[in-house]
């Protein structure tokens, strides 16, 4: 049987983090063929998986083709000037490390000799330690990390595929060979530091602790010779040529993104039901910085006054942003909906507030939200999934008897794709005086533990305040319940 999963069906598969795995193939316990990894080298290093029983196999079946396909599509490799240097990089890693493996035969060669010719365990010992000694002091103290097994396993993948590891939170993130870091970053999930994104700013700067990169774009900001000596680059014009690590935080509060001021356009203007989907596109070289859960303040003209909206995308869609304006905003709805306005610029300031993912909890998730209050929630959810934080994500979406929302659509596209995504309909009768007792009656009946798990929700007030009785008394903690008011 040769099955080939990603990484992180792998994970789900045999129960363990994404990094686990990610651990065992750099140290060469688990091989992977171009980033998949083979059923049968799995079940050698997991042996007790049950394959039988699990009904994802039958559905890795069904996902196998596409997976190799998007590989084959989204990875295309590096180009030429990058695949030169990427295969520099490694015959000079592999060079070091057949001289550390050559050492190693010579030490072992030179010991069987001693053993042979020694007559007594005191002659052995004595014997030994002059050259014991010697070898511990000439070989680096890599050899023992780096050894050229975990090297020729990983051969491949680097050409195509490296990881960037973040220094202070512990993320990582891949790296296609053609784009830059900060790219790559922000495709994760993972806010770190920058401004221009064209290499002009210089707010981007950041340390490379280990590992190699290489300038990939122009630019203008300079980096002193004393600062490239150190390892300092700007990840809106680098990209990695080996695995890295890196010495850059990630915004995770408000607090450590500043307000900014852009003019985007109107990339589209979608009505769905009562609500019109708008996405705006930021210019190349002033994206907005922002957590996925925050909102931004839309002016149209400076004359009308101001809106605040979720910003209903993930920072993860790089340079696009998505609001949702509800009919009750006459002027906005009818602004963006007249094709004169399709080429005026838009305003926007932020990002504003504190409803943010806590990266850091290792919780399930639970969203709950009824169609006019998705915007609140839909970068939260996007980010989780981008970031894999969370083993499992449930959404539990209310909606009014025969009123379809048109994201339901979107759910179970979601629920189909990704394994740990469920999607639960809640069909809420207007005329029951407590529809959100019904709701959570539903929740209640399909989650096992629910103080295993951080809640986002974004109701109305009040029945937030019931929401928050109802969790409190379940022994859920107050930090885990991410309640969001509607605007
Ligand atoms: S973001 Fe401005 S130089 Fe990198």
């Amino acid at each position: 049987m040769t099955q080939l999963l990603t990484l992180s069906k792998a994970a789900r598969l045999v129960g363990v983090k994404r990094n686990t795995l990610q651990q065992k193939i750099r140290e060469g316990e688990l091989s992977t063929f171009e980033g998949l990894l083979d059923i049968n080298e799995l079940l050698r290093v997991y042996p007790e998986t049950q394959v039988e029983d699990n009904t994802m196999l039958e559905h890795v079946n069904s996902i196998k083709r596409k997976a190799v396909a998007k590989l084959v599509e989204d990875h295309k490799g590096p180009a030429p000037g990058i695949f030169v240097r990427k295969l520099d990089a490694l015959q000079e890693r592999l060079f070091s490390e057949l001289e550390n493996n050559q050492t190693m035969v010579k030490l072992l060669k030179l010991i069987n000799r001693t053993l042979q010719n020694s007559e007594s365990n005191q002659d052995t010992i004595t014997s030994l330690k002059p050259i014991l000694k010697n070898f511990f002091s000439q070989t680096p103290s890599t050899t023992n990390n780096n050894d050229l097994h975990s090297l020729l396993n990983h051969l491949p993948l680097e050409v195509f595929i490296n990881y960037a590891r973040l220094s202070h939170s512990g993320h990582e993130f891949s790296l296609d060979p053609n784009e830059t870091i900060l790219e790559a970053a922000l495709r994760a999930g993972l806010s770190i530091p920058y401004g221009c994104n064209d290499g002009s700013c210089g707010r981007c700067k950041c340390k490379v602790n280990t590992g190699l990169t290489r300038q990939i774009r122009h630019q203008s900001h300079r980096l002193s010779e004393d600062e490239l000596k150190q390892g300092y680059i700007l990840p809106c014009a680098w990209t990695s040529l080996t695995d890295i690590e890196l010495d850059a935080a990630i915004a995770q509060t408000n607090a450590d993104i500043e307000e900014q001021a852009i003019k985007c356009h109107i990339k589209s203007v979608i009505k769905q039901r009562e609500l019109l989907v708008v996405t705006l596109k930021t210019p190349a070289s002033q994206r907005l910085r922002f957590l996925a859960g925050q909102t931004i303040e839309i002016s149209i003209n400076s004359r009308s006054k101001s809106i605040r909206l979720p910003i209903a995308s993930c920072p993860c869609e790089q340079g696009t942003l998505q609001i949702h304006i509800n009919d009750h905003y006459r002027e906005f709805c009818g602004y963006f909906i007249d094709p004169q306005n399709q080429h005026v610029p838009v305003s926007i300031k932020g990002p504003f507030g504190n409803n943010v993912l806590n990266l850091n909890s290792g919780n399930s998730l639970i969203f709950m939200a009824s169609h006019q209050h998705f915007s609140h929630i839909k970068g939260l959810i996007e980010q989780a999934m981008a970031l894999e934080i969370s083993e499992q994500i449930d959404l539990f979406w209310m909606t009014e008897k025969n009123q379809n929302s048109p994201f339901e659509n979107n759910f179970r596209a979601w629920a189909d794709a990704i394994d740990n995504f469920h999607f639960h309909p809640i069909a809420i009768d207007i005329d029951n005086s407590e529809p959100l007792m019904t709701a959570l009656t539903s929740v209640e009946s399909a989650i096992e533990h629910l103080p295993n798990h951080d809640f986002y929700c974004c109701l109305d007030d009040n029945e937030l305040q019931t929401l928050r009785t109802f969790l409190h008394g379940r022994g859920v903690a107050h930090a885990q319940m991410h309640l969001i008011p509607a605007l």
